[in-house]
């Protein structure tokens, strides 16, 4: 295992009630007039807007609104909080919402405090943002999947080919998130469900790293795993399951709180979004999906063409899905099978052919995946194996 610095900035207030710390909390970060961003209106569909406003007059906060923030957030959202945030002269930003909406308020924190275009702070050859100051963040989810409320990373889109750019610095970490598993109960089905399968991607983005006997991070991982396994299906039964949507909303935070699962591995790269985000491009498919998609297949063409890292696909078809086969091919194989099994009873999509992709745009994509430098991290991904790994997806 190889050295590390661990530390997760983000308080977390978790459960039912929790609301009422708000005004207490943004004042103890020196705000008192907050943008108040949130996306296409469920806020207010499902009340948890009113009960904002509520905590506001209590505390004495003033605030101002951005709201429309569309799923897979655009810039020009991030541009127009950024403008709101400097004339209203705001000193504090709250996010209701999901990931799109959490994401777009990370940027407009390290944008405010940025005499430039936004753009220029995606991450660049160092692997982090050049972000040396951002206003104060705090976050309330309202749908759990991406592990927004407890990471450094945003996701934002550009151009007319819809490209996925990132910010990722600590700076941009929520000061913190009221995580209130009450607040998804409204989120449809598919979003609830997509927002699993992103979960367990990155849980598994961590997971099929070299193996470098990380043993704690990788058995907290496989129980994190085998959580999410056991409750989503009780979401599906009943939506208002309070546990269920409790233990899979902490699943969200953990699994990218401080990258914890990855600490101590060699390498940073999650191949699975980087091919999942080109499918977006082009069909303006939902994160979560795209994932779903796409991770039997990549697991498979590893498999074949890296057998050195066998064991560790076997290893999590042992421990995640209680395979008892001793042959590591097979029992990898069997995994996979269960993983697919997962997929299905989730709703999602079986393959890209049923979730309306065309075969003929196959290539395209793959070329568009590694334009800036081959994926991967068990396996070197470049566009002949994206290729195949769509194909093989199809
Ligand atoms: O816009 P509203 O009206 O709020 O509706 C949203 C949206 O239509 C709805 N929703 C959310 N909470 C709800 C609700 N509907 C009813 N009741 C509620 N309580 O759900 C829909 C999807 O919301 P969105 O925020 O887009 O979903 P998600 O949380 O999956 O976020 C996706 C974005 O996050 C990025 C993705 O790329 C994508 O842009 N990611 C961010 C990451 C990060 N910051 O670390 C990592 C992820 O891998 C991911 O890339
Ligand atoms: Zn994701």
């Amino acid at each position: 295992m190889d050295n590390f610095i661990y530390s997760i900035p983000t308080t977390a207030y978790f459960g039912k009630g929790q609301i009422t710390i708000l005004g207490a909390a943004i004042k103890a970060y020196g705000g008192s007039k907050v943008l108040l961003a949130y996306g296409g209106g469920s806020v207010q569909k499902n009340g948890i807007y009113h009960v904002i406003l509520d905590q506001f007059a209590k505390a004495g906060l003033a605030h101002v609104e951005l709201s429309g923030i569309r799923p897979n957030p655009r810039v020009e959202s991030v541009e127009e909080g950024i403008s709101i945030y400097r004339e209203k002269g705001c000193d504090f930003i709250l996010a209701v919402g999901g990931g799109s909406t959490l994401d777009a308020c990370k940027a407009i924190a390290a944008g405010v405090k940025y005499n430039g275009p936004v753009t220029d702070l995606f991450v660049n050859e160092t692997g982090l943002s050049p972000i040396s100051v951002a206003a104060p963040l705090a976050t309330i989810l309202t749908m759990a999947g991406t592990g927004s409320e407890m990471d450094m990373g945003a996701v934002i889109t550009v151009g007319d080919d819809h490209k996925k750019e990132v910010i990722l610095h600590p700076l941009v970490n929520p000061k913190f998130s009221i995580l209130d598993p009450e607040y998804t109960y409204t989120v449809p089905e598919y979003h609830s469900m997509a927002g699993v399968a992103d979960i367990l991607c990155h849980l598994m983005e961590q997971y099929f790293t070299p193996d470098v006997n990380a043993k704690v991070q990788d058995r907290m991982n496989e129980g994190v795993m085998k959580a999410v396994l056991e409750e989503a299906p009780k979401i599906l039964a009943d939506p208002r399951d309070y546990d269920a949507r409790a233990n899979i909303m902490w699943a969200s935070s953990m699994a990218l709180a401080g990258f914890q699962f990855l600490l101590g591995k060699p390498m940073f790269a999650f191949p699975l979004h980087g091919l999942g985000h080109e499918l977006y491009s082009m069909y303006d498919m939902t994160h979560g999906v795209t994932l779903a998609l796409l991770t039997p297949a990549w697991i498979r063409h590893t498999m074949r063409t890296a057998p050195e890292h066998l064991p560790i696909f076997a290893r999590f078809a042992r421990n995640v899905f209680d395979i008892r086969e001793e042959d590591d091919g097979k029992a990898a194989e069997k995994g996979v099978g269960k993983l697919q099994a997962f997929y299905a009873a989730i709703k999602m999509p079986a393959n890209l052919r049923e979730a309306g992709v065309k075969e003929k745009d196959l290539e395209g994509i793959a070329k568009k995946a590694v334009e800036r430098g081959n994926l991967g991290i068990l396996t070197s991904i470049g566009r002949q194996e994206a290729l195949a790994i769509m194909r093989d997806a199809f």
